[in-house]
């Protein structure tokens, strides 16, 4: 099998899973017991925080556990919504955001907020500019993804991070599709909330992280026993976090090695695709090099996919979470305006462990399924 659906997820990495099991045989106490083995479990959750801030250069953080980006980026936002409404009740996004933000976003427009969505351009990103003309004294909240996850578009989060030092507002960024695969560091970049989800990067499922200043308080959306320095009730699961750790480690620790072959491999498929007829390639040049988007002209995303699937192959057409949805991929009808590019659209997503035998045999697999579709 040739799996090219990284951005989708990726399978657990054996050790992480070992963490997992062998974590949850001796430290399954309640980490919120008072006793010695409770004790023994807080140490090792408190080890697994500190080890998530370290591994991103976040002195002055704090990692709060949760059950995926999609509760991340819903603490955050919903959290510093309805926590600073009395100071402002303007939020600020673009019309690109993953579903567990726009869908958010358009939550809390019903409940009246102002929400201005930034267009993006072309190369599917925002400008610092944009955000800059936008901002108001009512402003309390800027919302913008790192790394898009179908165009692999990158948005300029350490310049954003820097405007937005000199403002009130608070900033997030979803960095699911940017952590563990672009260099990031807290310090040189920093944000006031950050997710991220480890299913992305060879961890599990289920298991996510809000990063926030230790000192930044915002409404808890889980109302309870106040774990998780209040912001998350519910008994901490300390094997998720520890898995959680490791694989964030694994996955930064070799971090600039990956990327150069991950860029190698992703101009192979960019050279490949712009000599077959009919394909144009929608990824901006300066995107994410794990993810390449592209469309073919005249036949429809599925039929390629079935096809290859029958050659255990692999790739996506618009991203999981809305696929069954729609038929157009929203985000490359933001950036292109083209209807048809939008109708075509096909991702393919690479991992750290992608081969360059693997991307020879789907670009031969992909010409020719789409040959014998014409
Ligand atoms: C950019 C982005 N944000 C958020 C999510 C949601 O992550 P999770 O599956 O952990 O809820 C995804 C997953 O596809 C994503 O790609």
């Amino acid at each position: 099998m040739i799996y090219l659906d990284n951005a989708a997820t990726t399978p657990p990495e054996p050790s992480v899973l070992e963490t997992y099991t062998k974590v949850y045989e001796s430290f399954w106490a309640n980490p919120h017991s008072l006793h010695k083995i409770g004790e023994r479990a807080e140490q090792l959750l408190e080890q697994a925080r500190s080890q998530v801030t370290t591994l991103l250069d976040g002195a002055g953080y704090r990692a709060i556990f949760t059950s995926g980006a999609t509760e991340s980026n819903n603490l955050a936002i919903r959290g510093v919504a309805e926590m600073y409404r009395s100071r402002g009740n303007h939020l600020i996004t673009t019309n690109s955001e993953h579903p567990s933000v726009a869908n958010v976003m358009e939550y809390l427009e019903q409940r009246g907020f102002r929400i201005t969505r930034l267009p993006v351009g072309a190369d599917g990103a925002v400008t610092v500019e944009q955000v800059r003309e936008v901002l108001t004294d009512d402003t309390i909240l800027v919302s913008i993804m790192m790394v898009n996850n179908e165009s692999g578009a990158i948005n300029p989060i350490r310049e954003l991070a820097q405007l937005l030092k000199n403002h009130r507002a608070l900033f997030h960024v979803d960095a699911v599709q940017g952590v563990g695969k672009i260099p990031f560091s807290l310090q040189e970049c920093p944000v006031d909330f950050l997710s991220l989800s480890a299913h992305k990067f060879f961890g599990l499922k289920g298991s996510g992280t809000l990063i926030l200043r230790e000192r930044q308080i915002i409404q808890s959306q889980m109302i309870g026993g106040g774990q998780e320095f209040d912001l998350r009730s519910g008994t901490a699961d300390v094997p998720r976090a520890a898995a959680f750790a490791k694989a964030l480690r694994l996955a930064t620790e070799n971090l600039p090695v990956q990327h150069a072959e991950v860029t190698r491999l992703n101009q192979i498929i960019h050279q490949r695709l712009n000599g077959i007829d009919g394909v144009i390639i929608n990824s901006p040049e300066t995107g994410s090099p794990y993810i390449l988007n592209c469309s073919v002209a005249g036949i429809r995303p599925e039929t390629i996919l079935h096809g290859l699937v029958k050659k255990e192959i692999y790739i996506s057409t618009v991203s999981a979470c809305s696929s069954k949805k729609t038929e157009l991929s929203p985000i490359i009808l933001a950036m292109t305006g083209d209807e048809d590019r939008a109708a075509h659209a096909i991702r393919i997503s690479l991992s750290s462990k992608t081969t360059e035998s693997e991307i020879i045999q789907f670009l031969d697999q992909f010409e020719s399924t789409i040959a014998e579709l014409r």
